[in-house]
């Protein structure tokens, strides 16, 4: 049987990593993929943008399951079309890709299921928005209501900050339509974590747990960048708390879903605070996130293909229960100089070809390409994620940064603090 993974950063080099260990499949196709996904099965060269391509695609090989990576293929209804077309596909249909499409749409679904989160409030006029920020006070969360790659949402700790980030969404647009209309959210205080939940539309199962590093630099200094790097499972995510995210955040939601006539069949991603009265929800996703599934897949033991093919069908009650590791992964990304700002593209990277013979040493493939004279070149801003395994969480992160050390390109940078959260806490 043939899998098709859309996508073509790091998560979807993890995806089909994982996907290729599985003994039912014979081949892994990528699209359009990257060096890396190459490695593990075959790059075919059709865009993410392209759905009928992807969909015609599926049909001529007969793929068994298609596997989409990334949100926007979702939010513009790829699983609609190939559902129309009988062809299997895992990820949820466009009005259930709404979870992560609209945070007004978010924010109203989890008040209507009772699913703990920000108090907020949904403005699409400046006027009433200022009044808003100037009522409520700081510290406080802006938020473009549309897809904004990762970049619209504002933590403002003074009201200059907020009302900046106001005028971006209605007089400069720098968010385009995303921004016509803001969530403005409490400021909630505590750790943060992710949970991917696997979903049948039914019922789900809960992959282990996460943590991501957004800001740029050590100490979470810096701008906010897609993720440095991420730790699997999260140690803020004691078994009690992991149990009220399934009953108090998940289960709801799956139902809640359900009810509304758009069963979510996919990964439902829960960004997490946890707060000192317990956890609630920062955001949904409607994908795994990236980089945490570099670190989260490595955990896993349970064959992947199974467990999604499972939900497609609807059947998850069948799945015999994951087995998962006893060994944390840690991803630490290496990124292009000045990323998440402008940088270079076409750095050579050396030092790949050290990572073949260690199993628990992954160097996951994002911003890479092939130069004209076959030599794996930068051309992204996170190139690269390495991920470590180890007996503990410490052991986990020395294998990362023993793999980061190995590789070299001009300007690469990196955290030199991944995991360090983890390795704080009391257990
Ligand atoms: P998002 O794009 O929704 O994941 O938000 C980006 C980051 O902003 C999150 O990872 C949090 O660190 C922060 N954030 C978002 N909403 C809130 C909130 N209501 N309270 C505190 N921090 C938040
Ligand atoms: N790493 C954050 C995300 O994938 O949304």
């Amino acid at each position: 049987m043939k899998v098709l993974v859309i996508g073509s950063g790091g998560r979807e080099h993890a995806l089909a990593w994982k996907l290729s260990q599985s003994p039912k499949l014979t081949e892994v196709i990528t699209a359009p993929g990257n060096p890396g996904t190459a490695l593990v099965g075959k790059n075919v060269d059709i865009s993410v943008g392209d759905l009928k391509g992807l969909a015609e695609f599926a049909e001529k090989e007969g793929v068994a399951l298609t596997v989409v990576g990334p949100e926007a293929p979702l939010v513009d209804g790829i699983v609609d079309l190939f559902h129309k077309r009988s062809l299997p596909i895992f990820g949820p249909v466009q009005a259930a890709a709404q979870l992560e499409g609209s945070k007004d749409f978010a924010k109203e679904f989890m008040r209507e299921f009772g699913i703990p989160t920000a108090k907020y409030r949904t403005l699409d006029n400046h006027h009433d928005a200022i009044a808003y920020v100037e009522k409520e006070g700081v510290p406080i969360v802006i938020k473009a209501d549309g897809l904004a790659a990762g970049k619209g949402v504002t933590v403002a700790h003074d009201v200059e900050t907020a009302l900046h980030a106001l005028a971006e969404c209605f007089e400069t647009k720098v968010f385009g339509e995303a921004g016509a209309r803001v969530v403005i959210e409490e400021c909630m205080v505590g750790e943060e974590a992710s949970v991917l939940a696997i979903c049948d539309g039914e019922t789900f199962v809960s992959l282990p747990s996460s943590q991501d590093h957004k800001p740029a630099y050590d100490n979470d200094q810096g701008p906010n960048t897609g993720g440095m790097g991420a730790y699997s499972p999260a140690p803020v995510m004691t078994p009690d708390i992991a149990r009220c995210v399934d009953e108090e955040i998940l289960a709801p939601a799956i139902r809640g879903m359900k009810e509304r006539g758009t069963p979510y069949v996919g990964v439902l991603y829960a960004g997490l605070m946890i707060t000192s009265e317990g956890p609630r929800v920062v955001e949904f996703n409607c994908r795994m996130g990236d980089p945490e599934t570099q670190a989260v897949l490595p955990v896993l033991e349970s064959d992947l293909f199974e467990l999604l093919t499972l939900a497609t069908e609807g059947k998850l009650r069948e799945h015999p229960g994951l087995v998962v590791s006893s060994r944390p992964g840690v991803c630490v990304v290496l990124a292009s100089g000045g990323y998440p700002g402008p940088y270079n593209k076409g750095e050579v990277i050396s030092g790949l070809e050290k990572f073949a013979a260690d199993s628990d040493l992954m160097a996951f493939h994002a911003g890479t390409q092939f130069n004209d004279r076959s030599e794996t070149v930068t051309a992204g801003g996170r190139v690269l994620g390495i991920t470590g395994r180890g007996s503990n969480i410490e052991e986990a992160i020395n294998k990362a940064y023993q793999g980061v050390s190995k590789l070299s390109f001009t300007g690469a940078h990196f955290r030199k603090d991944i995991g360090k959260k983890a390795l704080e806490r009391p257990n």
